[in-house]
């Protein structure tokens, strides 16, 4: 024996190391909240509708960083009634509980929160947040009432698990802006954290809608990121007339024969209000329809 016995380490680990610990599920709100308090800190939360994918699995290894070996990791898997302007949307959303929870087990997830609709909304509630001037236009516009959905659950969401911190993916990133300011208007004691987009190979940033693409619409949409990316190097080219560059990726995007546009703007990073010279750091975003499918995109217009 020479005393180093770190190379046997992995064959002779108890079973233990082999399991990952589990999960503690909840769906009634408020043994949530009892659990939520009386998690070791930091807690950090990250709310997700579920039908978990590599996106959201990034920002869950993001909030174990945050929290550490020691904290708390929440996620809470709920498909939000209040923030679907479209019932057939709400109706078709992916829901693989199961395989949902499992994935919270592999990330080492402490408490997944499944609760139902009607326990976290009261038959008569009569108080919705409401956020005036970010979600004016892109999705706030096309999707009339989504964003008071997205912050009347995500505040209840804060409420419920007393999360010091929690993280949202920068691909919603008009809900990201809007629940930041939320926070800071409403003086909520949370730390907003922020992740970049997961992609995948083929650029198409990941969504729980794209399991519902027909393979030949799955195989077109990797054309909107295409089409930020051009119109994007046309910007970095010089050209800061927002309508031309949105048109350059109009025109990627109308070579479509399945694409349907809902969307295509150039807005102010910070305002999120529509721009017509691009002097700022600014946004090209795009929603466009696949047939019933919604899919969103978006590419800073930053000078180099
Ligand atoms: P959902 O679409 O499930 O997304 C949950 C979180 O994952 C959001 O913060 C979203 O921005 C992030 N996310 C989704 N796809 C991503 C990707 N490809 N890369 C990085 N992050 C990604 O957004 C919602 O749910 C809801 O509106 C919610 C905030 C939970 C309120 O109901």
């Amino acid at each position: 024996m020479n005393g180093d016995f770190s190379g046997d380490f992995g064959l002779v680990a108890s079973p233990r190391r082999w399991h990952p610990k589990p999960v503690q599920v909840i769906e009634n709100p408020a043994a949530f909240q009892a659990a939520a308090r009386s998690a070791p800190r930091p807690l950090v939360l990250v709310p997700t509708m579920g039908a978990l994918h590599e996106g959201h699995r990034a920002l869950v290894r993001r909030a174990r960083e945050l929290a550490g070996p020691h904290g708390t990791v929440a996620v809470s898997i709920f498909v939000n009634p209040i923030q679907f302007d479209r019932a057939s949307d709400l109706t078709a959303y992916p829901q693989p509980l199961d395989a949902d929870l499992s994935a919270c087990r592999d990330d080492g997830v402490d408490l997944a929160f499944t609760p139902q609709a009607a326990a976290i909304y009261f038959p008569d509630r009569s108080v919705t947040v409401t956020e005036s001037s970010l979600s004016q236009h892109l999705c706030g516009a096309t999707r009339p009432g989504h964003f008071d959905g997205v912050c009347t659950v995500v505040l209840k969401l804060f409420n419920l698990s007393g999360a010091g911190a929690a993280v949202f993916g920068e691909k919603d990133f008009q809900q990201l802006a809007v629940i930041r300011r939320m926070v800071r208007d409403l003086d909520v004691p949370v730390e907003i954290v922020s992740h970049p987009t997961i992609r995948e190979a083929d650029g198409l940033a990941m969504s729980s809608r794209n399991v519902r693409l027909l393979p030949e619409h799955r195989a077109d949409a990797p054309r909107i990121r295409r089409a930020l990316l051009a119109a994007r190097e046309l910007f970095q080219a010089g050209e800061h007339s927002a309508k031309t560059v949105a048109d350059s990726a109009r025109t990627h995007l109308e070579q479509s024969p399945f694409l349907k546009l809902d969307y295509l703007a150039v807005v102010d990073e910070e305002t999120l209000q529509p721009v017509d010279t691009i002097q700022r750091p600014a946004v090209l975003a795009a929603a466009a329809f696949y047939g019933e499918v919604r899919l969103i995109d978006h590419v800073r217009l930053v000078d180099r």
